[in-house]
């Protein structure tokens, strides 16, 4: 078993790259599979998740292969259809895969993506998109058989909720379908334009990605393209919180301003100064650190839900007392109860957390849940007083790419340690 440990006040100070973005990097994984020839994709953080999404496209006959951060993809010739199990339960983000499966070869099984730590994951929008397009899907014993024996035709979506997930599996239906799909009430995060990005540059035809309606129009073929992830905005925001709660000061070389409109003005509420330039975001803090009156988790361009539990934890010692509600998983406060092990005073009903300021966080032994509330201990952990433990830290190496040396290249005092 692995585990952080840290000694907490350090003040952090200096340079960090901010890693590729892994909810980019994942559905650029599956898109490669709908190109001929050889796709090229730079800047892939290197994360359980994405050698989770390549060997997924190992077994469906692809040749992936990862180096550093690069992964290379040359899906000519795909003959498999089918997502084991496994694979589905490693990655609950793996549901992104449906689209682009169905898209290639015109069938897909997959078992259904149940619950997980934040709670259950539906995936009826999913599936009502694809439907109307033509798939024939039916889900019986956990499994979910789609087939397009017709093949997928263009139709017009119109999304409950701007689900991030269920309009990046009806563009990655589209591009090859015939005719025009329009998704109404699509989800605006940058992800989904950097996944248009990258279709268009294979030779798809996609319109008002980043807007609430995107346009499809299908095209024949797509070819594989060199092109490079987006920058993680989350963990920038991530380490934009440890530090505002070490009253450090970082430089977070690639984090894009247009990505964090609405939590740069929470850390700047905070006693935070952010500059934003073209290629970083410096983050300092100058004053005490004070707290925010209401933070609403929103999807984009609102304040992001992944976001949440970090901030949380550099707000446990703010002056005051800030509320945060979760509005878009159910299941997204249970670092709480670690928090409060290491001294937090925060209360919870439903969607609400209240968090009273403390001036003293003191190290304990806290175990992660989930990888953001995990990144939120770590976050705590930095501020707090004595050493710290973390156990399950397999849910943060999910989605922060060696956290604990980035930290440590700025002053921290972590190490991962194997008991
Ligand atoms: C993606 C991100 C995740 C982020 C979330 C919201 C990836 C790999 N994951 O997840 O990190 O927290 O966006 O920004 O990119 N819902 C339904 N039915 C559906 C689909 C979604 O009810 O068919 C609900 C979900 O339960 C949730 C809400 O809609 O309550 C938002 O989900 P969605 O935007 O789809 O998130 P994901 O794509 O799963």
């Amino acid at each position: 078993m692995q585990m952080f440990v840290v000694e907490g006040e350090k003040r952090l100070g200096g340079e960090i790259k901010v890693q590729g973005a892994k909810n980019s990097a994942l559905p650029l994984i599956a898109a490669a599979l709908l190109a001929k020839g050889e796709t090229v994709l730079h800047n892939c953080p290197r994360l359980s998740d994405v050698f989770a999404a390549c060997r997924i496209l190992g077994c469906l006959g692809c040749d992936c292969t990862v180096l550093g951060n690069t992964v290379t993809v040359r899906a000519d010739e795909p003959c498999g259809c089918c997502v084991p199990d496994e694979l589905m339960r490693e990655m609950r983000s793996s549901i992104v895969f449906l689209g682009a499966v169905l898209g290639r070869t015109g069938e897909c099984y997959l078992s259904f993506p149940g619950g997980c730590e934040l709670g259950p994951r539906p995936i009826d929008m999913h599936l009502s998109a694809l439907r109307k397009m033509g798939a024939d899907i039916s889900e019986r014993y956990g499994m979910l058989r789609c087939s397009s024996p017709g093949g997928l035709r263009g139709a017009d979506i119109q999304l409950p909720f701007p689900s991030v997930g269920a309009t990046e599996n009806t563009m990655l239906a589209a591009v090859l379908a015939e005719g025009t799909t329009v998704i109404k009430n699509a989800a605006r995060e940058p992800e989904i334009a950097d996944l248009a990005g990258f279709l268009n540059k294979c030779g798809a035809r996609i319109e008002g990605a980043g807007s609430d309606t995107v346009v499809i129009r299908g095209v024949k073929t797509l070819t594989g393209c060199e092109y490079s992830v987006m920058p993680d905005r989350i963990a920038a925001a991530t380490l934009m919180s440890a530090a505002a709660v070490t009253g450090g000061e970082l430089s977070l070389i690639g984090a894009r301003a247009s990505d964090l409109g609405a939590v740069i003005p929470v850390f700047e509420e905070m006693g935070c100064s952010v500059y934003t330039y073209s290629d970083r975001i410096y983050v300092c803090r100058s004053r005490p650190l004070c707290s925010v009156k209401m933070i609403r988790t929103m999807p984009f361009p609102g304040f992001p839900t992944d976001a949440q539990a970090p901030v949380m934890a550099a707000l446990t010692k703010a002056a005051g007392t800030g509320v945060i509600v979760e509005n878009i998983f159910e299941n997204r406060f249970r670092h709480v109860d670690e928090l409060v092990r290491m001294g937090a005073d925060i209360k919870t009903e439903g969607k609400v957390a209240v968090i009273n300021g403390v001036s003293r966080l003191y190290g304990a032994r806290t175990v992660a849940a989930d990888l953001r509330g995990g990144a939120a201990l770590v976050t705590a952990a930095l501020a707090a007083e004595g050493v710290s433990e973390i156990e399950g830290i397999r849910f943060i190496d999910r989605g922060y790419e060696s956290l604990e040396k980035q930290l440590a290249s700025v002053g921290a005092d972590i190490k991962r340690v194997t008991k």
